[in-house]
């Protein structure tokens, strides 16, 4: 069985870049210890005026620390910080962009959520997507499993004995039937309306937990698109382009798929804040081509 040294070694990666993934991806373990302690609400709120879960702020806390100690990493832009963190001692160029942990709202019912993370090794967290160096996400659920890719393929890892064993990879997306829409339906937009209606008329499944992580896992595995559109109301959805969309995106890339806000690859999109926030349609290549073709149409 490969392990996730043995994997990237395989890799064009740099060796900094390997320690720096490895360090990441082991910060699952004290993770995955906090949850019990820290199931209750802070009394602040995030960038985006979210209320923040105890476990939000342990996370990015926690994480922060740990990549700062290291000095490998230049700046990290966090879903938890409005501004943008930087280190002076840095041996490195690398940015790191996080959301410490997706699916907070499911933290007290047990459910699957995740931490997601994007690596630049440009020095540069506003970046575009499509220039990522790397990006993973853990997902804490019966299994803790690392989802990864540095730019050639993505790959599989499941953690045991406090070791990453390769599972599966290189994962290729199917076309599917799963869908999941967030925004309440009242609220839907016409276009997106019509979108959900077609799903459902060829037979799409609804998948949704309120964990973006969680659901899109299952899209990878199985194919079909997740979606948290504009509404009526919001015009920019609810979820973030730098710490939600790029790294998530560039896995589904990777994998085959396709990121778009409906009318254009997010990948291509140069941030303009960290918390930008934006409409997301990500899953198999089709069903998102078909989104874009509604937007066209209408
Ligand atoms: P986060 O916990 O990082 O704020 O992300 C929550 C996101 C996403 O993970 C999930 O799909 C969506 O918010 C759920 O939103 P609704 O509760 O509005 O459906
Ligand atoms: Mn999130
Ligand atoms: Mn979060």
């Amino acid at each position: 069985m490969t392990n996730l040294r043995e994997y990237l070694d395989k890799t064009d990666c740099k060796n900094d870049l390997k320690e720096l993934i490895e360090l990441i991806a082991m910060q699952a373990v004290p993770i995955r210890e906090a949850f019990i302690a820290n199931q209750s609400y802070a009394d602040t709120e995030n960038a985006s005026g979210e209320q923040q879960a105890a476990l939000d702020v342990w996370s990015d806390e926690h994480i922060t620390r740990i990549l700062m100690e290291s000095n490998l990493v230049c700046e990290i832009a966090s879903e938890e910080k409005t501004d943008i963190v930087r280190n002076s001692e840095a041996k490195s160029n690398y940015a790191v962009v996080m959301d410490p942990l997706d699916g907070s709202s499911l933290i007290q019912v047990n459910l699957c959520v995740g931490t997601i993370i994007g690596i630049y090794d440009n020095g540069n967290a506003l970046s575009r997507g499509r220039d990522l160096r790397a990006a993973m996400y853990m997902l804490y659920g019966p299994m803790t499993v690392l989802t990864l890719t540095v730019g050639d393929g993505v790959y599989i890892f499941a953690l045991k004995d406090g070791e990453y064993t390769l599972m599966q990879g290189p994962v290729t997306m199917p076309e599917g039937q799963l869908y999941g829409s967030g925004g309440l339906k009242k609220d839907w937009t016409k276009e997106h309306e019509e979108y959900i209606s077609e799903i459902e008329n060829k037979g799409g499944k609804l998948r949704y937990s309120g964990s973006f992580v969680a659901d899109f896992h299952q899209i990878l595995k199985y194919g079909g698109v997740y979606c948290y559109p504009a509404t009526k109301d919001n015009k920019d959805g609810k979820l973030r382009l730098v710490f939600e969309a790029n790294p998530i995106g560039f896995i589904a890339k990777q994998a085959g798929g396709e990121i778009s806000d409906g009318k254009q690859n997010l990948l291509e999109v140069l941030p303009e804040k960290p918390s930008h926030k934006t409409p997301i349609y990500v899953g198999s290549r089709n069903i998102i081509k078909n989104i874009e073709n509604i937007f066209k149409k209408i």
